[in-house]
């Protein structure tokens, strides 16, 4: 067990994510400016904004895929602001990328499998061991949870895009992460694949901690119980969903000049009225 490890056991007092100025500029762009954010264990916050607001941005300096140009985060109290990302599982947290990345060539239960040996620090490899049965079994019950028990020896590449964005969602689970992240998991979804998926979310276990970007108003707003809206790379409102939904800056930030300038005609205008 690393450090880091042992002492997640020892601090359950602290929130499960702390920011504190956290800060993240590329070249001379500042895509986050002095975001401070904490997070209590089993909260679902969903994260709002326009286009290019910073939200991918934020869950990447979350998750060490980007280092912040300032600041700092802790995970449960310890500071892993510069901990790499392929150890982050391993605190419990856990993530989906806004762009798939699972592996296509492979079958779903072979990217349940690979994502738990991922977390154990084992390199990659479908070599069976002696925890393979179990690890195996592990794949099936959570290819079944997100509706893809039928599909367990299907390639991915031949899965539907609603069928790879779920198996993209179980691939994080799978770990039984305290801290789960989910870029956009809506998007290219059908009405139903949408409403199977707020079931999924709404079944996980209380405990789970659950970060959520996603542009569907509908799916964040059911979801959250807490929101925060990101525009410029700051933090400009936070609330209940009913605050939010309710909330000048929020109307102003998606429906005023700064969305004009930034793109529109993505339908939150009807979603927020919604
Ligand atoms: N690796 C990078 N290098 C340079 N600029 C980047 C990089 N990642 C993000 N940006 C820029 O930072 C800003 C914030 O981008 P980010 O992807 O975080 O926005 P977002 O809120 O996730 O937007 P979207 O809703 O379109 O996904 C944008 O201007 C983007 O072009
Ligand atoms: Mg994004």
């Amino acid at each position: 067990m690393t450090p880091a490890a042992s002492a997640v056991d020892l601090q359950p007092e602290h929130p499960i994510l702390r920011l504190e100025g956290v800060a993240m500029t590329f070249g001379g762009l500042r895509a986050l400016s002095r975001v401070d954010l904490d997070v209590q264990p089993g909260e679902r916050l969903a994260v709002l904004g326009p286009n290019g607001a910073g939200k991918t941005t934020l869950f990447n300096v979350i998750t060490g895929d980007l280092a912040p140009t300032s600041g700092t985060i802790q995970v449960l109290g310890i500071d892993c602001t510069h901990l790499p990302s392929r150890l982050r599982p391993r605190l419990g947290v856990a993530r989906t990328y806004q762009k798939t990345r699972l592996f296509p060539g492979l079958t779903v239960s072979d990217n349940l499998y690979l994502a738990q040996t991922g977390k154990l620090g084992r390199h990659l490899s479908l070599w069976r061991s002696g925890a393979d049965e179990r690890l195996r079994t592990r794949a099936a019950e959570m290819a079944a949870r997100v509706w893809l028990g039928s599909e367990i020896d299907t390639v991915v590449g031949d899965l539907s895009h609603g069928q790879q964005r779920q198996l993209e969602i179980g691939v994080a689970l799978v770990t039984e992460p305290q801290l789960v992240m989910l870029d956009e998991p809506a998007s290219g979804l059908s009405r139903g694949e949408r409403e199977r998926l707020v079931q999924l979310l709404e079944g996980l276990p209380l405990e789970t901690t659950v970060l959520l970007i996603e542009h569907d108003m509908e799916v964040a707003l059911r979801v959250a119980d807490r929101v925060v809206v990101l525009s410029e790379g700051r933090l400009v409102a936070e609330g209940t969903p009913d605050e939010i939904r309710n909330d000048r800056v929020v109307h102003d930030v998606y429906l005023g000049d700064h969305h004009d300038r930034t793109g529109s005609g993505n339908g939150r205008e009807a979603d927020l009225d919604g």
